[in-house]
């Protein structure tokens, strides 16, 4: 098992750091064969591409190819992927949501990560994913353990265009990545990784309310910058319940259960988000964001799990569940569960494949409504 050590965090800040990280919220559709309304069965794809940005909500592996400790390409990631076990660098026992919408919309089952040296630019005309695990809207939530920040997200996807560019056509290209399902999911870093970690200093520069504001404000600059560039049908999903992570009810040690001071945080930031969204639209007509309410979905399956036969939605399936993710989520973890299926979460920040989906499916239905 390869070690912090080495990298410019002390082990033990390490360690605490490797708990705290990535995204929770979720964009995605699972309008798959199986779904009775689906419209899915036509021969050429709704879009021509679905094209992700963010945090490990949405990343498909670049991580892999980067110097960080915040990584997920070993056993027990990826053990239910269809046709068996794979870790790709995906933080979940399967697929994300992106994953889902892609193939519900006709494309491929998996959208290939950027970085990824498996995959070219013929792979990329279809979808590409330049989202990194532990990133955030904040320059600042990308230092906290090395990652790709969101102007460098920004930076890979000029260079996409580029590449398509020479491969495509300038006609074609400019086709696809207006015509491209954008996918974008982050903010959960900012607060839990950054702001409540205290490591960083934002604490001290902000208050709450005003880090919330400089986070959207950060959000609007990007919606801008791929408007910008060519985008047009953009889903953006906002924080989920952060204090219901497995982790944060970890860390409530004293009172158990979800820390609310984070899910009001939660609550307040997309109250912002959504005001900012309507401003942005208004001034311009050709971009479509559609809101995605991870809260809301989110709350309702805690509330009642049974309808996805959930019987856990406070621990992770791996190990204790109470707070291991990346290198502590690892294949001689004995207490990992045998069947993720009945857990809400993979491991303590992450969902399983199961609820990745039925995210998806919730966010898709939208995408058809206000988007496609
Ligand atoms: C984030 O970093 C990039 C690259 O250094 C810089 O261009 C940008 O202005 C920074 N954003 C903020 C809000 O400081």
């Amino acid at each position: 098992m390869p070690s912090p050590a080495g990298h410019h965090l002390r082990p033990s800040y390490a360690a605490a750091l490797l708990i705290l990280a990535l995204q929770l919220s979720y964009c995605g559709g699972a309008r798959s064969s199986s779904s009775s309304s689906s419209p899915a069965t036509s021969p050429s794809p709704k879009v021509p591409a679905v094209i992700v940005f963010g945090d490990s909500t949405v990343d498909t592996g670049n991580n892999n190819a980067i110097g960080t400790i915040l990584k997920s390409d070993f056993a027990p990631y990826g053990r239910d992927m269809a046709g068996g076990p794979k870790p790709t660098g995906r933080f979940c026992n399967g697929r994300l949501p992106p994953d889902f919408i892609s193939e519900a919309l006709g494309l491929p089952p998996l959208v290939p990560a950027y970085l990824d040296p498996a995959y070219g630019i013929d792979d990329f005309a279809r979808g590409v994913c330049f989202a990194s695990a532990g990133t955030g809207l904040d320059n600042k939530t990308a230092d906290v353990l090395s990652v790709i920040p969101l102007w460098k997200e920004v930076e890979y996807f000029k260079e996409y265009q580029r590449r398509l560019r020479r491969h495509v056509g300038r006609v074609r290209a400019r086709r696809i990545v207006s015509d491209a399902l954008y996918v974008v999911s982050i903010g959960t870093n900012d607060f839990l990784e950054n702001y409540y970690l205290f490591v960083t200093g934002r604490f001290m520069e902000f208050t709450v309310e005003e880090f919330e504001d400089f986070l959207v404000s950060q959000a609007e600059w990007f919606l801008a910058e791929i408007h910008r560039l060519g985008a047009r049908r953009v889903t953006f999903a906002g924080l989920s319940p952060i204090g219901c992570l497995p982790l944060e009810r970890t860390l409530n040690v004293f009172r158990g259960g979800c820390i609310e001071e984070y899910n009001q945080v939660a609550r307040d930031y997309n109250e912002k988000l959504v005001a900012m969204l309507g401003r942005l639209m208004a001034s311009r007509p050709k971009l479509k964001v559609a809101y995605i309410n991870v809260y809301k979905n989110m709350l309702d399956l805690i509330t009642n799990p049974s309808t996805l036969g959930l019987e856990n939605v406070e621990e992770g399936c791996c190990a204790t569940g109470k707070v291991e993710m990346s290198y502590m989520c690892n294949d001689k973890s004995p207490m990992t569960c045998e069947d993720a299926g009945k857990f809400f979460f993979w491991d303590s920040f992450h969902p399983t494949e199961k609820v990745n989906k039925f995210f998806a499916k919730e966010t898709l239905d939208l995408c058809y409504e206000q988007l496609l």
